[in-house]
C-alpha cells in the first residue's frame, strides 16, 4: 500500500500493509546490527515540528532518518521557537516548512492538528501525537512488539490500564485491533479516566458489521453455528472494569499507560487518581508466566522499577522497536 500521510491507525485497514511494515522493520533491525543499512533516503530531509515534549518519538524518528541516509530539521518546542509565538497559524507554518523538507513529523496539543496540517501540506505529514487524539506510529510499534514478543496477535487477551480517556496510544491501538481474530480486551481505569464513548462505538460498529457480513455470507463465519458477536473474525470482546487483580491472571499482554497530568482540567482530580494502579511485585505474581508488560513510556509511578528485571517487562524493548518501525514507515512513505 502506498502511504501518503500517517494520521490515524484507521488508515491501516488491511493486514497486508502491516505484514509488509513488520517484515521491513525486521530487515532494518538486522541491517542495523550489521551496520549495513541501505541509504534509501539519501538526499531527503524530514522536519520534526514538536509543540509538545518528546523523547522516544522525536529521537527515534530522527535517528531513523539519519540511519537511512537522510537529514533532519528539528524544533523541539515549536510553540516557542517557531513563528507560532508570533501568532502564525499551524496551516501557514506547515505550508512554509513543507517547502524546506520532504516530510513533516508533527506533535501537537490539539486533537486533529495533524489532519489540519495534512490538508495544506505539500509533503507527507506524520502524526506523532495530536493531543488526546491519536499516536498512530506508536500503536504500529506496539503491535509489532506484541508480534515479536508473543509470536501472534490473533486470540490474545489484552488489558489496557491507566488513563484510557487521554491516552492517545490506546486510542490508536484500538483502531488497529479489529484487523486480528478473537481478541479480547479489558479496559481497566479509574472511572474518571474511562475510554471515550467513540472508541467503544467503533468496536461495537465493527462487531455488528462483521455479524451482518456473516449472515449475508455464512461461509465467512469461522464457526457457522455460532454467530455471536464475540470471538469471531475481527470481533473484539471488551469489558470495562476497575478490578485489575481479577484481570491480571487472565491476560497475555498488559499495556500500562501514564496518567496524563498535562491534560487534566483540575489538578485535584489528578492527585486523586494518579496512583490508582501500580504494577509491582504483587502484580508479577498474578500475571501468567508467558505474558508481557508494555508501556509506551515515559512512566511515572505506574510501574515500580523492581518490575524492570522481570523477563516479562517488554517496555524498553518496545521503545527500541520504535526505531525500526519508524525506519520502515519513512521508507514506505518516501523511498
Ligand atoms: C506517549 C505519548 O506521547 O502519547 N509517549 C510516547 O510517545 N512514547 C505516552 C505518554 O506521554 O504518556
Amino acid at each position: 500500500m502506498r502511504l501518503k500521510h500517517i494520521l490515524t491507525t484507521q488508515q491501516f485497514s488491511d493486514k497486508k500493509t502491516l505484514e509488509e511494515l513488520f517484515k521491513l522493520a525486521n530487515k532494518f533491525e538486522i541491517w542495523d546490527k550489521k551496520r549495513k543499512i541501505p541509504q534509501f533516503l539519501k538526499g531527503m530531509i524530514s522536519a520534526s515540528v514538536f509543540y509538545e515534549p518528546s523523547t522516544r518519538t522525536r529521537f527515534s524518528f530522527e535517528s531513523a532518518m539519519l540511519k537511512l541516509g537522510g537529514e533532519v530539521l528539528t524544533t523541539e518546542n515549536a510553540g516557542h521557537f517557531s513563528s507560532a509565538i508570533k501568532g502564525e497559524s499551524l496551516e501557514d507554518s506547515i505550508r512554509i516548512i513543507g517547502g524546506y523538507c520532504d516530510a513533516i513529523v508533527i506533535r501537537h496539543y490539539e486533537v486533529g492538528a495533524a489532519e489540519r496540517a495534512a490538508k495544506v501540506s505539500l509533503v507527507p505529514i506524520i502524526n506523532a501525537g495530536d493531543g488526546a487524539g491519536e499516536h498512530p506510529t506508536q500503536a504500529l510499534l506496539d503491535i509489532y512488539t506484541i508480534w515479536k514478543e508473543v509470536g501472534r496477535i490473533d486470540g490474545l487477551k489484552i488489558a489496557m490500564l491507566g488513563d484510557l480517556l487521554h491516552g492517545r496510544t490506546i486510542h490508536s491501538l484500538i483502531h488497529l485491533l479489529p484487523l486480528f481474530k478473537n481478541i479480547e480486551i479489558f479496559l481497566v481505569s479509574p472511572k474518571e479516566l474511562k475510554i471515550p464513548q467513540e472508541y467503544k462505538s467503533f468496536l461495537r460498529e465493527r462487531n455488528s458489521r462483521n455479524a451482518a457480513a456473516f449472515l449475508e455470507f455464512p461461509s465467512l463465519a469461522p464457526n457457522k453455528s455460532k454467530l455471536s458477536p464475540a470471538g469471531s473474525l475481527g470481533n473484539i470482546k471488551f469489558t470495562e472494569t476497575e478490578d485489575i487483580n481479577r484481570v491480571l491472571p487472565q491476560i497475555d499482554v498488559l499495556y500500562t499507560t501514564r496518567i496524563q497530568k498535562e491534560r487534566f482540567k483540575s489538578l485535584k482530580t489528578y492527585e486523586r487518581v494518579k496512583n490508582s494502579f501500580v504494577i509491582d511485585e504483587k502484580s508479577l505474581k498474578l500475571l501468567p508466566k508467558k505474558s508481557i508488560i508494555m508501556h509506551p513510556l515515559p512512566r511515572v509511578s505506574e510501574i515500580n522499577p523492581i518490575v524492570d528485571n522481570d523477563q516479562r517487562a517488554a517496555y524498553f524493548r518496545q521503545a527500541k522497536n520504535g526505531l525500526y518501525i519508524r525506519m520502515a514507515l519513512l521508507k514506505m512513505l518516501l523511498a
